[in-house]
């Protein structure tokens, strides 16, 4: 097939390069937001009687039409199309003839592919907050019901302080949230309408860009042609809250892989989510947070692929700009999968070993603070009393003993401030209770914050 600029060249295009230069292998993802493009400016020239209103709704018949043999599998756009643009203008004049070669008056694939990516961008955004929100729900629901649960909490992976379960749980919650609130912030990013900025330099053509924009649901225009055709921040902000978000899907995915070891047994996991091993036979791997974690880094590369490709690129459009599509495309798609995969994983791939957790933080120093606060409340200050703890952890690790099982006369060997009550101090329940400061994981704590996201994921 002839190409539409072939007039201004003797010969044809070798062939191995007319297949590297061609994005149609990927971007025909794009065929219904490139159709929707087309129409609105279609409608558009109609109304600016560039033409008439016959030929626009040819033009708008034709492209519906091919709407439908698309979505039926009998229009499947490819090579020896360069791109999605020049497929459905093809195709377009195959069906219509003449007139259908008036639909390119007055933009460019300039501010076409631009308008083409925001339009998919927003939908997948729109659908990945969706699934976020899924994930949220997940976790609130299991945590929820582990109020008074106890997990010990880590720092350094050392023991540190035991915590309820739920407000470990609700810390996900949080993260996801900022996720989805930097999806909403790139929206509206993404939300900006380049058509009308043609190649460059805007065009002589009557056009109406505000009407194009507000067919196509953009909230405002861009207001430089030049910047509306080589602004791809938006691309790299949609792919950098992607890894972000990636990054807390990879911290619970670790956690779990922890979690459901023989070393912790904090958790098990059920048939529904894990897989077996091809050679021994004991073994239940925990494939899926392993695939999540690892996906974590493809996402990485894109924003690196992204944010080297328009590096030193000059104003204004650059062919650089069609490798930008794979990445979003895979960011997408790989972020989605990775959402409805640990949604499932929540929800009915982990079982938490509630035993087990609750004799964990029974037999272990992760109490200690307690021991030094208990004496502050005595008016020690606090520093004496953390050497004073200090001292006594190292006298029961020398013995093999917790501080449970000491003797009141012990304590009071370390500290004469020592009582009786201490030893309900001690217990991990009480321990978990006390940190009543706001946002701690004390239980009064924890039920706020859960009433909080009860309201707000509208459950
Ligand atoms: N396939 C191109 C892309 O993805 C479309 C725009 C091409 N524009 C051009 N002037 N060559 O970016």
């Amino acid at each position: 097939m002839a190409k539409v600029w072939s007039k201004r060249f003797d010969n044809a295009l070798d062939p191995f390069i007319e297949k590297f230069n061609a994005s149609i292998g990927f971007d025909r993802k794009l065929i219904l937001e490139d159709l929707d493009c087309s129409i609105a400016h279609a409608k558009m020239l109609g109304k600016t009687q560039v033409l008439t209103s016959s030929e626009s709704s040819q033009i708008i018949n034709g492209l519906e039409l091919i709407k439908v043999e698309y979505l039926e599998g009998k229009f499947s756009p490819g090579l020896p199309s360069e791109d999605i643009h020049y497929s459905i203008e093809e195709k377009l004049i195959s069906l219509i003839g003449e007139t259908g070669k008036k639909l390119h008056t007055g933009r460019s694939r300039n501010d076409q592919v631009g308008t083409d990516i925001r339009l998919w961008l927003r939908k997948e955004i729109d659908k990945i907050e969706i699934l976020i929100t899924d994930l949220q729900k997940s976790f609130f629901n299991i945590a929820k019901s582990n109020i008074y649960t106890l997990i010990p909490g880590y720092t350094h992976m050392q023991r540190a302080q035991p915590l309820s379960l739920a407000h470990h749980l609700l810390a996900y919650i949080e993260m996801l949230q900022r996720d989805r609130e930097r999806f909403k912030e790139v929206r509206a990013r993404v939300n900006i309408s380049p058509l009308g900025a043609a190649a460059l330099a805007g065009t002589k053509i009557k056009i109406d860009r505000q009407f194009t924009a507000s067919e196509l649901g953009f909230e405002k225009i861009y207001k430089n042609s030049i910047d509306a055709v080589s602004d791809r921040d938006f691309c790299i902000e949609f792919v950098s809250a992607s890894a972000l978000s990636m990054s807390h899907l990879s911290k619970i995915s670790e956690e779990i892989i922890l979690w459901v070891t023989d070393e912790f047994s904090f958790a098990k996991l059920t048939d529904k989510c894990a897989t077996g091993s091809s050679l021994m036979p004991q073994k239940k791997n925990p494939d899926v947070p392993e695939l999540i974690r690892g996906k974590t880094g493809r996402v990485y590369g894109h924003l690196q692929a992204l944010l080297t490709m328009v590096k030193g690129v000059p104003l204004s459009y650059n062919k650089d700009f069609q490798e930008d599509k794979e990445p979003i495309f895979d960011t997408a798609e790989t972020i989605s999968s990775c959402m409805k995969a640990m949604t499932i994983l929540i929800n009915e791939g982990i079982e938490f070993n509630i035993k087990n957790l609750s004799d964990s933080v029974e037999n272990d120093f992760s109490n200690a603070t307690d021991l030094a606060d208990y004496l502050v409340g005595k008016d020690v200050p606090f520093r004496t009393a953390y050497q004073v703890v200090g001292e006594i952890v190292k006298y029961c690790l020398k013995r093999k003993m917790l501080f449970k099982n000491l003797k009141i006369g012990e304590f009071k060997k370390f500290h004469p401030e020592f009582d009786e009550d201490v030893f309900s101090d001690l217990k991990p329940h009480n321990v978990v209770k006390s940190r009543n400061s706001e946002g701690g994981t004390g239980f009064v704590q924890v039920e706020k914050e859960l009433n909080h996201w009860q309201k707000k994921l509208l459950l």
